[in-house]
């Protein structure tokens, strides 16, 4: 039997840790891939201000809320993404998603449904970010009535990769919602308590949660910049967020991350 190096390095890192050479590496070069893979993607009326939503309709709404109504309650898990993808491996932050979000099972039910509403609306989510896209992530949650105050930040992620929230409920300070610093520097704190689509630059505006009275439903989706439109979702477990490398030849990219990591080791 042949073992794959790569299956055995992802084996590995669901349980701990790889060494922080290989994982500078590895960001440094995904960081320059997905630049690389992303020029021109800087342009659409979403690169403004960094914000952008619309409303979505009641049956919409009410569609995917009964998704949420028939899918169980999990938690977020460390070991739970596909090879190749960018994963929370921090514990304390791991324990602190399962906190502020009560997560729900992605079902074959959800799986279809988001992606007739994504077909449903690829021609503004397009018209957004002017670039073709895909969906690489997808995590179903109730926002969750707390006291915990979420940082502002800047998630990190290759700037073209941006966060969309579907919100049957729409989102407020009293169901929860968020706060932004906008690219012209003004501050936004989202309150459309109506049924809508949020989608943010994630890595280009400061954004923090500010915690509700009462749960949120809310679809998070991770879009990524792709070579053609796809409005299927990929599901890569609820730990999985966007993969490393854009393109498909993979392993390519990998070899040069293990190059990399193993001289910086010596
Ligand atoms: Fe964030």
């Amino acid at each position: 039997m042949i073992l794959d190096p790569f299956k055995m390095l992802y084996a590995i890192e669901r349980k701990r840790d790889l060494s922080e050479s290989f994982n500078q590496a590895r960001a440094r070069l995904s960081r320059e891939v997905w630049d690389r893979f992303s020029i021109g993607c800087d342009s659409g009326p979403l690169s403004k201000v960094g914000v952008a939503w619309q409303p979505i309709s009641q049956q919409w709404a009410q569609r995917l809320l009964e998704c949420f109504a028939s899918s169980e309650m999990v938690a977020l898990r460390r070991e739970d993404y596909v090879d190749g993808y960018l994963s929370n491996l921090s514990a304390p932050i791991i324990n602190y998603l399962n906190t502020v979000n009560e997560y729900r099972a992605v079902t074959p039910d959800l799986l279809t449904t988001l992606g007739k509403f994504l077909a449903d609306h690829e021609s503004q989510i397009s018209q957004w970010i002017n670039h073709s896209w895909r969906a690489s992530s997808i995590r179903p949650f109730n926002l969750r009535p707390t006291n915990v105050a979420g940082s502002r930040h800047l998630d990190g992620w290759p700037p073209a990769i941006r966060k969309m929230f579907i919100l049957p409920g729409g989102a407020s300070p009293e169901t929860g919602t968020t706060w932004f610093r906008l690219r012209n520097g003004d501050e936004l704190l989202f309150d459309h308590p109506r049924p809508c689509l949020l989608i943010f630059e994630n890595s280009v505006v400061e954004h923090g949660l500010v915690s509700g009275h009462a749960p949120r439903p809310t679809s998070e989706l991770d879009i990524v910049p792709a070579r053609k439109t796809i409005t299927e979702p990929f599901y890569p477990g609820l730990n999985g967020w966007y993969p490393w490398f854009p393109e498909k030849n993979k392993l390519h990219h990998l070899s040069a991350v293990l190059r990399k990591g193993l001289r910086s080791a010596t």
